[in-house]
């Protein structure tokens, strides 16, 4: 060996070791997330995952003209899911909310009204097809329930007359909050995703001093993988709890029924599932059968508009806990970039919701969130590609 070659060769036992000291990240998949395996102390990240803990969706930059942007007409917008059509498979239905008589944002209570949008590519543009529940009606999260057969859609609201001009009105939906009707939950069914059934109100607030008197943003488990098949004989639902009028801390739980429309009961002991604060829980059971929790997090450096670190993970073997909150890796954040080299830094970035690939493997295609640019009072829809399958 030459002098010469033999330094390399340290070099490279340098770059080496530090590279292995850089990777040695792990002792269990726990420590991947639950988003990947351990393997020889590394973890190797599922599709749609990646960062050394598996912690971060893995966002490609899409096509600008996406999602439901009808800013330009006047017309806001905010959470929204894809859904693939059962029978044309190039058909693809968002199921949003929207604001009427172009209201912005601020005025998302009473103005939201759900509505049903088609597009023959899952990223859109979007076009508006109709109206499925009238003013006040928020928050839709549309599964397939493979135990009833059906499209099952929980959202929040009731029926309030608005005015044609945007103001703020007081209004209740039920227990739980006497200011602007957010508080209680709602479920509908249908088999062709047009027509939609009603079963009213399944999980009214509380009218007392409970932590989560005020019960908001259903997040129903996505059980689509073959590992998932267990759970489908329990109803199960993560949501939102704050105190009477969101006077307080707003925080994740479960609740759980025998049937999608029966009455849910949060698990034993009423208690979040973890301590950090965050509302919009998106909740899937993956391939493995391990449970994962996305959120739109209200840490200090997240929240309305005061910071970027928006989408945190949880995740846990078992749906009902323990549960990890990943308080090392960001999930996604107020960035955007896109492919035509533009980025947008959003000032407010909410409601994440996965599409994922129709095979066992459940690897998340699309990230859906509702938007809004900084110095706008308009939101919008926006549709974005997670990893290079889709
Ligand atoms: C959404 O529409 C508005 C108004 O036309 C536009 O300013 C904005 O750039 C659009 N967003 C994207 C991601 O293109
Ligand atoms: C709603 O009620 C709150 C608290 O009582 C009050 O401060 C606010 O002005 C009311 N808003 C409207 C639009 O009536
Ligand atoms: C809508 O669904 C309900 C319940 O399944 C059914 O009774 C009704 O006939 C359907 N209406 C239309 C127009 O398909
Ligand atoms: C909100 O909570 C604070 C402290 O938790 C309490 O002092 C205050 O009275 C509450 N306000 C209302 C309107 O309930
Ligand atoms: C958002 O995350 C991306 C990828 O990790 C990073 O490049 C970007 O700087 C982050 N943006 C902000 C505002 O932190």
């Amino acid at each position: 060996m030459t002098r010469f070659s033999y330094l390399s060769y340290l070099k490279y036992l340098v770059a080496a070791s530090s590279l292995l000291s850089f990777t040695q990240a792990c002792n269990s998949d726990d420590q991947c997330s639950l988003n990947g395996i351990c393997k020889n102390n590394a973890c190797v990240c599922d599709p749609g995952w990646t960062g050394q803990d598996c912690g971060r969706l893995d966002l490609r930059p899409g096509p600008r003209l996406n999602g439901y942007n009808h800013t330009a007409e006047g017309t806001s917008s905010w959470c929204n899911g894809i859904i693939r059509d059962p029978k044309e498979k190039d058909k693809y239905h968002l199921f949003v909310s929207e604001f009427t008589h172009g209201c912005g944002l601020e005025y998302w209570t009473p103005y939201s009204h759900i509505i049903r949008a088609e597009s023959n590519n899952p990223l859109g543009p979007y076009t508006y097809k109709q109206e499925i529940v009238p003013t006040f009606a928020h928050n839709p999260t549309v599964i397939w329930s493979e135990k009833d057969k059906k499209y099952l859609m929980y959202n929040i609201g009731c029926s309030q007359n608005v005015q044609s001009t945007c103001q703020g009105v007081n209004f209740t939906c039920g227990p739980g909050n006497s200011l602007n009707g957010e508080s209680g939950i709602s479920v509908w069914s249908s088999v062709d995703l047009i027509n939609w059934t009603s079963s009213d109100q399944v999980f009214p607030g509380l009218d007392n001093k409970a932590w989560d008197a005020d019960t908001t943003n259903p997040g129903p488990l996505h059980i689509r993988s073959p590992a998932g098949q267990a759970h489908l004989d329990e109803t199960i639902l993560s949501y939102r709890g704050c105190p009477y009028n969101c006077n307080g801390t707003e925080l994740i739980n479960i609740a759980t029924a025998t049937d999608y429309d029966d009455s849910y009961t949060p698990i034993h002991p009423r208690k979040p599932i973890f301590t950090e604060a965050s509302e919009d829980p998106f909740f899937w059971v993956d391939k493995r059968g391990n449970f994962h929790i996305l959120v739109h997090s209200l840490l200090p450096d997240a929240g309305f508009g005061d910071g970027p670190n928006v989408g945190r993970h949880a995740y846990s073997r078992a749906w009902d806990g323990p549960w990890t909150f990943n308080r090392e890796t960001v999930a996604f954040n107020t960035t955007v970039e896109f492919s035509d080299g533009s980025s947008i830094d959003y000032y407010r970035r909410e409601r994440p919701n996965l599409f994922f690939s129709e095979d066992s493997e459940m690897t998340p295609l699309f990230l859906s969130t509702g938007v809004q640019e900084v110095n706008s009072p308009a939101s919008y829809s926006l549709i974005q590609p997670v990893g290079d399958s889709s």
